[in-house]
């Protein structure tokens, strides 16, 4: 129940929620059935494309970024929270595209993580001061480390 909470808290707070999330751990066992976990943390990947491509369209129209300082933030813990919803025994179910590495190169895991909410947090700071130049610069930076985690743990999709 611990994680499947930590994930809609995430999700929750990719909607604009200030919660920190630092480093949580990830249970030694999934209390319910993994697809619900699984399910969840899919839910939270969709809310954070949705956060994404949101402010896409603010950056595009060249609109003030400083509205979006909770959505980053929200993309920031969203992040810390990434590892802890990946538990041992929920690599199959719920047609989940998450590759085998992320339990056998779990450090590996954790760093494209952390390197994913570091760029957030940057995000945030710009939004925050309405940098409007710098956010975008940093939007790119922020949906690369998406990539680059998607690249060497998520199966492929297209
Ligand atoms: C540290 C790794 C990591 C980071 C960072 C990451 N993702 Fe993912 N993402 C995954 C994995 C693994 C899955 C597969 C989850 C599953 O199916 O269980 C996934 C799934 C998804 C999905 C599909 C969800 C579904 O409905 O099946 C979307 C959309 C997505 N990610 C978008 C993003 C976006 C946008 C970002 C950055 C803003 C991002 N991800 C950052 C690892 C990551």
């Amino acid at each position: 129940m611990r994680a499947l909470l930590i994930g809609l808290a995430a999700a929750a707070a990719g909607l604009g929620g200030a919660a920190t999330a630092q480093n949580l751990p990830a249970g030694p066992s999934v209390p319910f059935p993994a697809d619900t976990l699984i399910a969840a943390r899919q839910a939270g990947f969709d809310l954070q494309a949705g956060v994404a491509a949101s402010m896409k369209t603010v950056i595009d129209g060249g609109g003030d970024v400083k509205g979006l300082v909770d959505g980053a933030k929200g993309l920031s813990s969203w992040g810390h929270t990434i590892p802890a919803v990946f538990p041992d025994g929920t690599q199959s179910g719920h047609n989940t595209k998450a590759r085998p590495e992320i339990w056998s190169d779990r450090a590996g895991f954790e760093k494209a993580a952390q390197n994913f909410w570091t760029q957030a947090d940057k995000l945030a700071t710009l939004a925050d001061a309405n940098d409007k130049a710098g956010f975008a610069t940093q939007y790119t930076a922020t949906t690369q480390a998406c990539g680059a985690c998607h690249r060497s743990y998520r199966v492929r999709t297209n």
